[in-house]
């Protein structure tokens, strides 16, 4: 049985003086899934986003979310506080240079967790255990000015997954990351999310939502415009048209070479050694 992370019903979001950014959400995030939004600039991903903790609030008077805790009981980020949610729903900025602001790794990531009055003994193994699933095993003392934007995005998105939210929310984790950087943040996600926990990102870029999300949302002018697999949203020429967003590369070659049903470069590769193997069985005229 599926059980509801997050409920958004009627949403309604207006920035002052009359900025709608969202314009009637209702979508239900259920627990364990990997989750991506997408959607042009402006489109409302954000502001989206950022209802999930409670970091903004529905404009209008009938808009909800609910929020479900560890014990099962769901709560409206309305009438909660931001600390109060913070263990359960973890957000991630666009730019992590804004939850950035420790010495030390450590210092960042204990940040959190003297939040949620963790025990000292237990927050050095968690900071490290979470170091380590990010690529920053052993930067404990390491100040993040010196690091890369790569290894800070890193550090912030762990400083995020150390309090081991129920859901955690990235937004954009591969902006501005070299392809191989962007995997690896995926890559880490991915584990997160098969421990049993909801991840959600925000992302522009189709190649990964492809191969890592289990759903996909596509957002326009502040609506939801398609929910369903990463199969079922790009296998619409009507929601990519209005999205401008292209399809993964692999998908689009492979149409071109006649192979349907693919989406992600390993799915590519098996239909094209599946159709040259069927091309060398097929039974050819004897020589005479
Ligand atoms: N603080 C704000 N004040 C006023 N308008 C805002 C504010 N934040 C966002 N907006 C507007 O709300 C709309 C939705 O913005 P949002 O940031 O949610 O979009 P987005 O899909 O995340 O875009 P991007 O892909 O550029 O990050 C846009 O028109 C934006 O200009
Ligand atoms: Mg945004």
């Amino acid at each position: 049985m599926t059980t509801s992370a997050l409920e958004l019903h009627d949403v309604h979001h207006v920035y002052p003086p009359d900025v709608q950014a969202l314009r009637g959400i209702d979508l239900t995030v259920n627990r364990g899934e990997f989750l991506a939004i997408i959607g042009k600039n402006g489109s409302g991903k954000t502001t989206l986003a950022k209802h999930f903790n409670g970091l903004l609030k529905p404009t209008n008077a009938a808009g909800r979310v609910l929020v479900r805790g560890a014990q099962g009981a769901r709560s409206e980020t309305r009438k909660l506080r931001l600390h109060q949610l913070a263990g359960t729903i973890g957000y991630v900025f666009q730019n992590p240079d804004r939850q950035i602001f420790h010495d030390t790794c450590a210092e960042e990531l204990a940040f959190g967790l003297n939040n949620m009055r963790t025990p000292a003994n237990e927050q050095e193994q968690r900071i490290a255990r979470t170091l380590s699933l990010v690529g920053l095993a052993g930067c404990e003392e390491t100040n993040p000015v010196q690091m890369s934007r790569g290894q800070r995005q890193r550090l912030a998105i762990a400083s995020t997954l150390v309090m081991e939210p129920e859901v955690a929310v990235i937004d954009e984790p591969t902006t501005g990351q070299d392809p191989d950087e962007g995997r690896i943040i995926l890559e880490f996600l991915a584990q997160y999310n098969a421990a049993g926990r909801t991840v959600v990102i925000i992302s522009h870029d189709m190649a990964l939502v492809a191969e890592y999300a289990s759903r996909v949302v596509a957002m326009r002018h502040g609506h939801v415009l398609a929910d369903g697999t990463p199969r079922e949203v790009f296998g619409r020429t009507d929601v990519l048209e209005q999205t401008n967003i292209r399809p993964p590369q692999a998908a689009v070659l492979a149409a071109r070479l006649g192979l349907t049903n693919v989406l992600t470069v390993p799915e590519a590769v098996s239909a094209m050694a599946a159709s040259r193997n069927a091309s060398a069985d097929e039974e050819r005229p004897c020589m005479s």
